[in-house]
């Protein structure tokens, strides 16, 4: 079963994009779950608050990468590799990538330690397509004051992080993209209009024979 998931700068429209996969899916009758990192198990969205809350304690760079890791292994453990074993798609917002793109290039841990970590948590189960909307540092902040200010939200511990640090976020990203692995990338402009994201995802899953 595909294991899709959706990567990009905070505010670069995930949960959009997100929404018009799932009424897609539901359109072809096909059985999925969406889920999210850091979270999706009970345990994971419990140490989810650890890890964005800005009051309290942070964790340092190596205990904050070794938090996201043990939620990403009970998240494999008790809802990916299941649901895909029971034929299920797994739409799932963030992933290994994120840990390459926030803790090695944002928090300038070395690379080599977070694939061996995402390698230790993962346990084999690799996602088949990576939809990474692609969008400027400004732009995303832009997006996510506007989000802020409708909901009476500020913005996370990791959102807070200077610009310098966004941008080592994104041109991981992008790097990742380009890398070996590219075939199982799809970089779509997140300045473009909803729809025509979705037209562009639809064409890829299409293309690959997942949907008809
Ligand atoms: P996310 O759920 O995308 O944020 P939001 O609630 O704003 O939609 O992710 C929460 C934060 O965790 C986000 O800033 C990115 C960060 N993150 C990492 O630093 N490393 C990781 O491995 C993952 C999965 C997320």
């Amino acid at each position: 079963m595909p294991f899709i998931v959706f990567e990009g700068l905070d505010g670069s429209g995930k949960s959009s994009l997100m929404e018009r996969l799932e009424e897609l899916l539901k359109r072809q009758g096909i059985d999925y779950v969406r889920t999210r990192e850091p979270g999706g198990t009970l345990l994971g969205e419990e140490l989810r608050h650890f890890l964005v809350r800005t009051q309290g304690e942070a964790p340092t760079p190596r205990a904050e990468l070794l938090l996201y890791e043990a939620i990403r292994a009970q998240h494999v453990d008790r809802l990916i590799r299941p649901a895909l074993q029971n034929g299920r798609w797994v739409i799932c917002d963030r992933y290994v990538a994120s840990s390459i793109a926030f803790q090695a290039a944002g928090r300038q841990i070395s690379e080599e330690w977070v694939r061996t970590l995402n390698d230790f948590a993962t346990d084999g189960v690799f996602p088949d397509l990576v939809v990474l909307l692609d969008l400027s540092v400004a732009a995303a902040k832009r997006r996510r004051e506007k989000r802020n200010r409708e909901r009476g939200e500020s913005d996370d511990r990791i959102e807070s992080e200077a610009e310098q640090f966004h941008h080592r976020v994104r041109e991981s990203f992008l790097e990742q993209a380009r890398s070996a692995d590219a075939a199982r990338w799809l970089v779509l402009d997140a300045e473009a209009e909803i729809n025509q994201l979705q037209m562009l995802l639809e064409q890829e899953l299409k293309r690959r024979d997942w949907i008809k």
